[in-house]
């Protein structure tokens, strides 16, 4: 993101594991051929998809062709798409993987698979030469999340990977940080002198961070019923939220300059004790949620997280961080919302100030993408009365926006070498060990998750947690 007018990315080929799945049809391939539209991928991009099924490089073809924008690139990039036969556990692939690039430069590979692949291929990628940058070729291998189950797995993941391959070649994904409005959080925060100047405890009286989701787990049962909306959402999506909100100035936008200013925002979230995690934390699960296709009959996944955090830095120190994340919830909304604390002295203490809402920022991601400031103004009168009036911004009304799958902006990074949207390994391993507690709470305790309705805001244990301190969720899908 750093970069200043985008130059087309240069020869490479693409490798993705997991070519013929989800991910690849719907948004990886979509995102290329937009890339391509933009003029930022060349004619010099070989793709090859490599999948466990009997197919032709047709086959594979005829599978994106669903999902192709219209336009004048798809055709070209269709006919350099190739596909390879095999299976990611076995020796056979990775030396007919070898034939078929043995005459590559840049490669780079892309681990759209289960979780479970993501080491062994890493080693077997590795061992065959195929990770081996010479004569100024790259290559780099971009990881899909989630990347570990706990702190422990994280770790031990990081320490396979690392072991074969330098930190620079590895591009670990997490597709918030391809959003527009994800990205906007540093541009709003550090080119806007005033916001930077209210932006710590002395202004802001508390921050909520929401991922609602009005879908439900759909078809996806069985990675879900393994996970829970802790693991999927929090240590990844969340916390990635929260880092931009929280960290400091980077001395400039070089990756590893973005990155270790958020990596200490990560490390600075105040480990919950055993006690805090059962009172700062709450689980809910949607009602029906047992009866979906491949989830146990007794689960006791949560399918609703929210918490209580704080972020133990100098600029943050007593601030309360709300986080919370759901699914079948009465709409799709994620947002920050920035609380500002009442002005010092009622001046306006005869008039309807006092019971007035505090003013507020509001960074609305998806949908409706924008961001809004509530914002006193003085209702026109003989008598001084203040009431709030919302500046509102929508995206929609000054750029195009939309036709876009997200990975747009991550594809080309990896293409041209800027990590910084892309997670570090340290990072990784601060957002586990901040929720970690929590797993250790929800693992072992005899409790259950809270029940919930379909279409509601989530369950009243989450409006309780915010409720102790005064506070008020803001309403979802508002
Ligand atoms: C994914 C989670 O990482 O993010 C999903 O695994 C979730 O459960 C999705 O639905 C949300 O992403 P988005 O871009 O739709 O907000």
């Amino acid at each position: 993101m750093s970069r200043a007018a985008p130059k087309s990315a240069p020869p490479a080929t693409f490798v993705i594991f997991g070519g013929t799945g989800d991910l690849t049809r719907r948004l990886l391939m979509p995102a290329l051929a937009n890339l391509c539209g933009d003029g930022l991928i060349g004619d010099a991009l070989d793709i090859v998809g490599i999948g466990s099924r009997e197919g032709s490089d047709e086959d594979l073809r005829k599978t994106l062709d669903e999902f192709a924008p219209d336009g004048a690139c798809w055709p070209s990039l269709r006919s350099r798409v190739t596909y390879l036969q095999g299976d990611f556990t076995g020796p056979d692939l990775f030396e007919a993987l070898k034939t078929r690039l043995a005459d590559a430069g840049n490669v780079a590979f892309y681990l759209a698979t289960p979780a479970q692949f993501f080491g062994p291929i890493v080693e077997r990628l590795a061992d065959a030469g195929l990770m081996t940058e010479r004569d100024g070729a790259f290559r780099r291998v971009a990881i899909e999340k989630p990347f570990g189950h706990d702190l422990a797995s994280a770790r031990a993941l990081n320490a396979q990977i690392l072991a074969k391959v330098d930190e620079h070649q590895v591009y670990r994904i997490d597709h918030f940080l391809g959003k527009e409005t994800v990205q906007n959080i540093l541009v709003a925060r550090f080119a806007n002198p005033w916001m930077e100047a209210v932006w710590n405890n002395r202004y802001i009286d508390h921050v909520q961070i929401t991922a609602a989701e009005a879908i439900d787990i759909g078809t996806r049962g069985a990675f879900y019923d393994a996970t829970g909306a802790l693991r999927d959402m929090v240590p990844n999506h969340l916390f990635q939220l929260l880092a931009m909100v929280c960290m400091e100035p980077p001395i400039d936008l070089s990756a590893d300059a973005v990155r270790t200013e958020k990596a200490k925002v990560l490390e600075a979230i105040r480990a919950l004790t055993p006690a805090e995690a059962k009172t700062d934390a709450v689980r809910g699960q949607y009602a029906g949620y047992r009866k979906s296709a491949d989830v146990a009959s007794d689960s006791r996944i949560e399918t609703y997280a929210a918490l209580r955090l704080h972020v133990d830095t100098w600029r943050w120190s007593g601030v309360p961080f709300y986080l919370r994340t759901g699914k079948a919830l009465k709409a799709r909304d994620t947002e920050i919302v920035v609380t500002f604390k009442p002005v010092p002295i009622t001046l306006f203490r005869d008039t309807a100030m006092a019971d007035l809402p505090p003013s507020q920022l509001i960074l609305q991601l998806q949908p409706d993408e924008g961001i809004a400031m509530r914002f006193m103004v003085k209702q026109p009168g003989p008598k001084v009365k203040a009431v709030p009036i919302d500046l509102d911004f929508h995206y929609a009304d000054h750029f195009r926006i939309g036709g876009r799958t997200g990975y747009e902006t991550l594809l080309y990074d990896l293409l041209t070498g800027d990590q910084t949207l892309f997670q570090r390994a340290d990072q990784i391993e601060a957002g586990w060990a901040a929720v970690q507690p929590v797993l250790d709470a929800w693992s072992k305790g005899k409790g259950k998750p809270e029940p919930y309705k379909r279409g509601s805001s989530g369950p009243d244990g989450a409006d309780e947690l915010i409720a102790r301190d005064g506070r008020a969720w803001n309403a979802i899908g508002v």
